[in-house]
């Protein structure tokens, strides 16, 4: 099944072993899967967006319908522009989804022509998160698991850098 193209938008703060593991998964199943890195009002940033999409870029390069982006703007105006047919989000717990839905929803009012698909994590991502990187990273421990191994040293050198 192919289905055009597809977004998947988030903050990648940086991008963790499970947005991999959702990117590599989407773009098998449709003909072009845009990341989209956006900005995320509940939450600070570490890296800058620029950071964020070249950490990406480097982590997809062996997937060649994966396209890399930056907007900062409104999702649904992003899907829009891309002609996008979906929005993919990955799923790893239930204290995911009330906040997955209630965007979801906000979405699908603002652009009537895109949905939503959740992939569900894989089980060794469910307790994953960007912020859990930084903080494991900024106590000087062992993040060669959670990251693509080709941005493991820049993120160590950022995160020193920012003491
Ligand atoms: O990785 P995150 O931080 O969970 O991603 C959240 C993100 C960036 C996808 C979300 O905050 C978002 O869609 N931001 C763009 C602004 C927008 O469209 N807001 C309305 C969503 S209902």
């Amino acid at each position: 099944m192919k289905n055009g193209t597809v977004v998947y938008p988030g903050s990648f703060d940086p991008i963790t072993m499970g947005h991999l593991d959702v990117i590599c998964r989407a773009a098998a199943m449709f003909d072009e899967l845009i990341v989209v890195v956006m900005s995320n009002p509940n939450k600070f940033c570490s890296f800058t967006p620029e950071e964020r999409v070249e950490m990406i870029r480097q982590s997809v390069q062996t997937l060649p319908n994966v396209k890399v982006d930056y907007y900062n703007g409104l999702l649904a105006e992003y899907a829009r522009q891309c002609n996008a047919s979906a929005i993919i989000k990955g799923l790893r717990a239930m204290s995911d989804f009330e906040y997955e839905f209630q965007m979801a929803l906000a979405n699908k009012k603002l652009n009537p022509d895109v949905e939503t698909l959740f992939l569900t994590t894989s089980t060794q991502n469910m307790y994953l998160s960007s912020s859990m990187v930084k903080q494991i990273a900024s106590m000087n421990g062992d993040i060669s698991d959670f990251v693509p191994p080709i941005i493991h040293d820049t993120i160590l050198r950022r995160l020193k850098q920012n003491g």
